[in-house]
Formats: structure tokens, sequence, C-alpha cells
């Protein structure tokens, strides 16, 4: 793929490294391509972000035939920028295009555009403790038409925000509430896939737990409301007496690359893990018998999120006093230490920006 490469000429101001939040700040350039039926993915480029200039009945508007993805950049010790299983994020990509009628994007371009513009900002990286160079890339319809139909042209594009911890908290225990009125996704729908709507749906339910002083919401499934499903922007584990437990991936449930990355490590640690499903009453019911060990949310913008508290209905469950849970710091510290290549990356994930 030939990238056209042209940069600003007027760069922006770093950020202070001490105060970054999440998604908050851009670095100075994007990567675009567009793509026409016929004529396939073309015109990729990497310019000064931009304000975009779109029709109002450009489909995406109206019908929200769009996707995203996420994924980080880290800046080693060693001076090296690495990138984390970015080809899960390629593949996935098309799983959630394949379900949307979005074309495919070729794994190794997805991975290339990435590199490449990662490469142009790569002064933005930020080094401080905990920070990343958070890359947001996403494909939205932009052909100019009211009816409901797959768009014949799209957008790709990669933007970039140095970022801290996703939850103002950072590590320490965040409180959940598991969502028994509203639901999320059902089997045979879009769960499974990274598109805003499944977010857009999550808002009222988020709302509602902000209020009662909890971070995030707790999807059960779509049918029986029983079956613990995801956070959101994240994938959840327990520990149920010195096992690890999480969700199988049913089809509405987003399949984490950090949930991926977790799984292996946890096996690897020689802990024993079952993808299964997983009732609200059986955790009640684990924790009232002592056996609720541990809980953690898995994800990219999240990383290793402890939960220290869970709602559900009248039940407010405390999870190993409110504390970090050695499993949690064990497995933080080891997909960060490979991420900022502290600790030797013997899984083979991380890929170098040279
Ligand atoms: C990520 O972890 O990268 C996500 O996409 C979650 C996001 C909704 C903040």
């Amino acid at each position: 793929m030939e990238i056209k490469i042209t940069k600003t000429q007027t760069p922006g101001q770093k950020p202070d490294q001490s105060n970054l939040g999440f998604g908050k700040i851009f670095t100075d350039h994007m990567f675009e391509m567009e793509y026409t039926e016929g004529i396939g993915w073309h015109d990729a480029k990497i310019v000064p972000v931009h304000n975009l200039s779109l029709h109002p009945a450009c489909m995406v508007f109206h019908y929200g035939q769009e996707m995203f993805e996420g994924l980080k950049a880290y800046r080693g010790k060693d001076g090296k920028v690495r990138l984390f299983r970015p080809d899960m994020n390629a593949k996935r990509t098309n799983n959630t295009n394949d379900r949307l009628c979005i074309p495919n994007i070729p794994v190794e371009d997805f991975v290339e555009a990435v590199k490449a513009v990662v490469k142009v900002d790569e002064d933005w990286i930020p080094t401080a403790d905990g920070t990343s160079l958070y890359i947001r890339p996403f494909i939205i319809a932009t052909d100019e038409f009211l009816g409901v139909a797959p768009s014949k042209t799209y957008k790709f594009m990669i933007i970039l925000s140095p970022s801290g911890a996703y939850y103002a908290s950072g590590l320490a225990p965040v409180g959940i509430w598991i969502e028994d009125e509203y639901v999320r996704a059902v089997k045979g729908g879009i769960g499974f896939a990274k598109t805003g709507g499944n977010y857009a749906a999550s808002l009222a339910a988020q709302v509602k737990a902000h209020d009662d002083g909890y971070s995030q919401v707790l999807w059960l499934d779509g049918v029986e409301r029983k079956y613990i499903e995801e956070v959101g922007a994240m994938n959840i584990f327990f520990k149920i007496d010195g096992k690890i437990v999480t969700p199988e991936l049913n089809g509405s449930i987003l399949p984490g690359v950090t949930r991926d990355s977790v799984i292996q490590l946890c096996k690897k640690m020689g802990l024993p893990v079952e993808e299964r499903k997983i009732s609200a009453e059986e955790l009640i019911a684990a924790q009232k018998a002592g056996k609720l060990e541990e809980c953690f949310g898995s994800g990219t913008a999240a990383v290793i999120s402890p939960v220290g508290k869970l709602r559900y209905k009248d039940d407010v469950m405390l999870i190993n006093n409110n504390e970090i849970g050695p499993v949690s710091q064990k497995l933080y510290d080891t997909i960060t230490g490979i991420q900022w290549g502290k600790i030797e990356d013997d899984m083979g994930w991380t890929v170098e920006v040279k």
C-alpha cells in the first residue's frame, strides 16, 4: 500500500503528561483512506489532523453504518515504540465489517497504516508511567443517500490520542452496577461487533449507574437477564474458589484482545480458566460463601481494572475488601511490562514501530 504523507506546518504543543486523562488530546496527524465500489480502498494518506466536511445526508449520520477499533502504542524505557497484537485489531475490524456490510481491509494494510501514522507522530507518545498513545481506527459510510442499504463509499481514518488511565481512579478498584433492566445485545445481533450503536445503547444505563456512584455497567444476557456478559468498555473476569471464570464468547460479547491475553497469561501462570456461562445468582452465592476472591475488567483502554464493589438489585457485594487483588496486580504488571518492554515478550505479542 502506498501512503502519501503531508506533514503539518504548525505542530501542536505537547501536553502535560501528568494530567492526560483518556481520549481528550489529539496529535498533529491522521490517516485517511477512501473506499469506492468497483475500485476498492484507495488514496491512503497521512495528513494534518483536520475537521471533516461531509454532506448531512451521509449514511453514517442516519443509520449508524460505522465501526471503530482501539489499540495503543507504548514508548519503552529502551526508547523503542511497540504496538500490542495489532493483527488482532485488524482481524476484529473485518469481523465487524462483515456484520455491518462494510468492505474488508487487508490485515497487513491495517497494520501498516497504524504503524505509519504512529511513526509520523511518535514524538507524541507519552513516557510517564501508565501513559500511552491510544490509537482509534474507524470507518464511516459516506454515501449521500437516505435509503436503508449498505453504502457504496466509505472513509477509513486513524486518529491518535496521548492518554493516561481510562478511569480517573487509575488502578484503584471501581464499583460496577449489574444492570437488570436494560440490555446491551442479543445473540444474532451486533454485540460482538465494535460499532457505535452498541455504545449508544449503553448510555442510559451508564447514566443511571453513575448517578448511583458506580463507574460502569455490567450487562446481563439479553434474553433471560440472568447471565453475565461484559462491561461495555471491558470484558469481565472473576476468581471464584481459585478458578478464573469469564463469560464464554457467545456472539453478544466483544472478543477483547486483552481478554484473550488474560486467558493465555492465566493458563501460563497455572491458574485454571473457565470460559462459560456465569449467572449473577452464582456470583452472589459465591460471595456469600466467601469464594468470590477477585473480580477485574480487561480492555485496551482500561488494561486491567480491579472491581471492588458489585451491585446487583438489592445486594452490594464487596470484593477483596475493595482492594486490588494479587491476580489483578500480577496481570496488570505482566501485560503492561510486556507493552512497555520492561519484561521479555515471550508470547510474541509486541510489534515494533521502526
Ligand atoms: C478500548 O478498550 O479500546 C475500547 O474500545 C473501549 C472504549 C469504548 C473506550
